[in-house]
């Protein structure tokens, strides 16, 4: 939990023109994810000589850029992702925002970009969501308010070296089912063109770069008829990573749950790393570690892997139905297998206040 406050004073100014309470209404009602975005943002800059500064919120809206400005050109930028949750007392909750606040600080070391300190980070988060705390949504539906914190280069300057100004914003959208047709199996493009992320690459840190590079594996996937990309390592080609944008689990026949050991290609899940924990709890072994590909389509087809999900903020828990390569598949692809049920209920119980929070996971906001 957090110990230290922090001592960045951030400056509030109030949108004169709110999205009023009707038009908000229906985008609550069905936000889907990405879409729209709540009436204010949060922005903070960073120079060598000032450090971190300028902390304000204000009305959200455009960015004026100059064209020279670096991270347009080499991509120096890194982001977080999660997410506010009302609870059925009104009362609005983030999940473990320290972790993203720790990850974005090794996120920036990778990308040469100023550390942000962890209670400065949260303390942005909660004062940016408390200014547009009506745009939480009521928990039915497992809807809630995505933040997204981000970083990067705003220096105007075409020279290839770590910029000395720096902008931090956060801003905050509505989102509802990440995937359009809601909590239902998912079906698996195995890329045996494209990789993710190699040794000593950037796989670890939540860069647009890895997203960037994502885009055409996704699109072959989608043209192949699949709901997401997933990758296997760059070295040999062999071991299974990380989907586009969430973790894997493979749930065995004999219960062990086993999910692709962290070592410097995927991306440290927050949501990867609570399940371990839950599973503890629940009882099921875990084993984090190597996963070979062959024996994921061997273990679908002889019952030795009984269930297979996906997980991550936006995403939460989803089934995977169905893996496909060029030449072939395994799964059947309708249902959601017992313990991916049981994982998935035990940690949005928390996250919306449903059951206890024995991990002290949660952060209140308001
Ligand atoms: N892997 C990638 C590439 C991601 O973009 C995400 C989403 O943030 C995850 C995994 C899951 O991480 P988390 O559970 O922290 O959201
Ligand atoms: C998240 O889960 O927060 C992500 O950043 C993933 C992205 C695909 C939306």
């Amino acid at each position: 939990m957090l110990s230290m406050e922090s001592s960045l004073p951030i400056r509030v100014t109030a949108s004169g023109d709110p999205v009023p309470a009707e038009r908000l209404a229906e985008i609550l009602a069905d936000p889907g994810f990405g879409r729209y975005f709540t009436d204010h943002m949060f922005t903070a800059e960073w120079t060598p000589e000032r450090g971190w500064h300028e902390a304000r919120i204000t009305p959200y809206g455009p960015l004026v850029l100059d064209p020279a400005t670096a991270v347009l050109h080499y991509a120096q930028e890194i982001f977080e992702g999660m997410k506010a949750y009302r609870h059925a007392d009104g009362s609005i909750w983030t999940f473990r925002p320290e972790e993203n606040a720790a990850r974005m600080v090794r996120s920036a070391r990778r990308l040469a970009l100023p550390v942000l300190p962890v209670e400065d980070f949260v303390a942005s988060v909660d004062a940016t969501v408390r200014v547009d705390q009506r745009w939480v949504p009521e928990p039915a539906g497992e809807k809630s308010l995505y933040l997204r914190p981000f970083m990067f280069a705003s220096e105007s300057f075409l020279g290839v070296r770590p910029a000395q100004h720096v902008t931090y914003m956060v801003i905050c959208s509505p989102a509802g089912a990440y995937f359009a047709r809601g909590v239902h199996p998912v079906s698996l493009w195995l890329s045996e063109t494209y990789t993710r992320a190699g040794r000593g690459g950037m796989g670890a840190a939540k860069t647009g770069g890895n997203y960037a590079s994502s885009l055409v594996a996704q699109q072959e996937a989608i043209e192949e008829g699949c709901d997401q990309v997933v990758f296997l390592d760059s070295a040999e080609g062999r071991y299974v990573e990380e989907l586009g944008g969430m973790n894997l689990y493979f749930v065995q026949a004999d219960g062990t749950v086993v999910t692709p050991k962290t070592s410097g290609t995927i991306l440290e899940g927050i949501t990867r790393s609570s399940i371990i924990e839950l599973c503890g709890k629940l009882g099921h072994p875990v084993e984090e570690r190597a996963v070979d590909i062959d024996e994921w389509r061997d273990g679908v087809s002889s019952g030795r892997i009984a269930e297979v999900f996906a997980c991550g903020t936006a995403a939460v828990v989803t089934p995977v139905g169905t893996l496909r390569w060029r030449g072939g598949e395994v799964g059947d692809g309708t249902t959601t297998g017992p313990v991916t049920q049981q994982v998935r209920t035990a940690l949005v119980d928390i996250q919306y206040g449903r059951a206890e929070d024995t991990f002290g996971w949660m952060h209140r906001v308001v």
